[in-house]
Parts: structure tokens; C-alpha cells; sequence
């Protein structure tokens, strides 16, 4: 199995909390990899320093393409590698099609609402925002659509960012089951596109129908790691995180 990202001894302390306390973990190339762990254990921690959204104490990144490198917060963009947030975040008062063509266009906000977009950015926006089934309210504010429909754009930015490595943070969380499939068919083709995922998840159900590769966190030490069945049958998983 090759990896894309590798930690070695990561450690994010906030006070005295070891929030990630030196972890060493492997995310396969090309395959989807379910995070777990009660609340509390790390796993936002961890995607924050992992997408370049906040920086490590010690330890160590690396990222293997052609050759195995060892990265720094602020390079993750340039690998990359993108993230969604366990809270939703969009531009509330613009448009659901210039959320995305944003992106598409890399400008700054302000402008996106005033040039004119070139043909071919509007075609990707128009295409992403029929993967996501929100066409049909292209127009409408961002801000008018409901929960599942806000996640489902914050999935089409990321989608828009086109990047390489896509860390989930709960995408399901709170959803109904319709938008939970909606997302479950976006994930699985991003694997069938050539990405690599990692998704936080407490669902067992949805991380044993989508998941290559299992971590298990528990205070922010690995506790297992390795295939989905497997670790989910050991019996320290089954003692300390599922209570079964
Ligand atoms: N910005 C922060 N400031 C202080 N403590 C934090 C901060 N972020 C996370 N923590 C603490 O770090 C630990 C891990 O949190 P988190 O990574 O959010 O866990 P999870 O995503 O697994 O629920 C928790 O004890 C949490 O209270
Ligand atoms: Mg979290």
C-alpha cells in the first residue's frame, strides 16, 4: 500500500492538553480512510494541522508523491491538500453559483461578484453544482438554503478546489439519509477520480460501506489502525471506544 501523508510523533498541545499526543499514522494514495474516536479525541486537531490550518508543536509531516517529502503548514495548498469544516462555512450573501465560480476563478470575493466569468468557469461551476444537486438553486443566497443543502455547497467549493487530498470533517453529521447518500456517491467518486480521502465519521455503518483503511483515535493517541474490519474487531477498539 503506498501512502500520500504520514505523521510521525505529531503533538498539538493546547495548555496542558495534549490535543494529538505523538502520533505516527499512514493514509494510503487513491483510497478512502475513516477517522474515528470519541469526542474530544483529536480528530479535528488533527485535520487542521494536516490541511495547514494550524501548525504542529513537534513531530512530522510527510507527503510521498514521486518522492517522500517532509511538509510544513503552510505548503499544504501547494500539495494539494483541502479540508471541510465541522461547521459550515460559506459567503452567506452571495449566490450558491458564486460560491463556487469564487473558487473557480481564485479571485477575491468582492470582484467575483462584478467580472464576468469566463464561459468555461461558468460550465465547471454549472457542472459541480449538478453533482451536488443544488442547480436549480444557483441563484438563490447561499444564506436561503437549508442545513443539508449548506453542507452539499461546502462540498461543491471543495470539489471546486480540485485538489488531490480531501479531509472530511463529519460531513454527515445531523443530515437526513437522502443527503447522506448524495454524499456517500460524491465521496465514492472522488476515490474512483484518483483521490485520497479521509473522513471523520461516527457512523460504523457508513465507515464500513466506505472505507478502505481505519484510525482509530482515542485521547489523541492512535489506538488502531489498519483495515476497517480488522480494527473494528480488536478488542481494544471494541473496549475503549464502542463500549460493545
Ligand atoms: N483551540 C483549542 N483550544 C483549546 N483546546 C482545544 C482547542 N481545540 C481543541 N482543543 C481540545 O483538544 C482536544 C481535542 O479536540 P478535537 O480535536 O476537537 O477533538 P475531536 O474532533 O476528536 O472531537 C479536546 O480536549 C479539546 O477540548
Ligand atoms: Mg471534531
Amino acid at each position: 500500500m503506498k501512502y500520500i501523508l504520514e505523521t510521525k510523533n505529531l503533538v498539538k498541545s493546547f495548555g496542558g492538553v495534549h490535543a494529538v499526543d505523538h502520533l505516527s499514522i499512514n493514509i494510503p494514495e487513491k483510497m478512502i480512510t475513516g477517522l474515528v474516536g470519541p469526542n474530544g479525541s483529536g480528530k479535528t486537531t488533527l485535520i487542521n494541522m494536516l490541511s495547514g490550518f494550524s501548525p504542529h508543536n513537534s513531530g512530522e509531516i510527510f507527503f510521498s508523491d514521486v518522492e517522500r517529502k517532509k511538509i510544513m503548514p503552510w505548503e499544504n495548498q501547494v500539495y494539494g491538500i483541502t479540508r471541510t469544516f465541522q461547521q459550515v462555512r460559506l459567503f452567506d450573501q452571495m449566490s450558491v453559483l458564486d460560491n463556487i465560480l469564487v473558487i473557480l476563478t481564485e479571485r477575491a470575493p468582492f470582484y467575483a461578484l462584478f467580472e464576468r466569468h469566463s464561459g468555461y468557469h461558468l460550465k465547471c461551476a454549472e457542472d459541480i453544482l449538478k453533482k451536488i444537486d443544488l442547480y436549480e438553486k444557483r441563484f438563490h443566497n447561499a444564506a436561503d438554503l437549508s442545513y443539508g443543502q449548506r453542507k452539499l455547497l461546502e462540498i461543491g467549493r471543495v470539489l471546486a478546489m480540485d485538489a488531490n487530498i480531501i479531509l472530511f470533517d463529519e460531513p454527515f453529521a445531523g443530515l437526513f439519509p437522502e443527503v447522506i447518500k448524495k454524499i456517500e456517491k460524491i465521496v465514492l467518486n472522488l476515490k474512483q477520480e484518483g483521490k485520497s480521502v479521509v473522513l471523520v465519521e461516527h457512523n460504523m455503518a457508513i465507515i464500513r460501506k466506505l472505507c478502505d483503511h481505519l484510525i482509530v483515535m482515542d485521547a489523541g493517541k492512535l489506538l488502531a489502525e489498519g483495515h476497517p474490519e480488522k480494527v473494528l474487531s480488536e478488542k481494544i477498539v471494541l473496549e475503549a471506544y464502542l463500549g460493545e
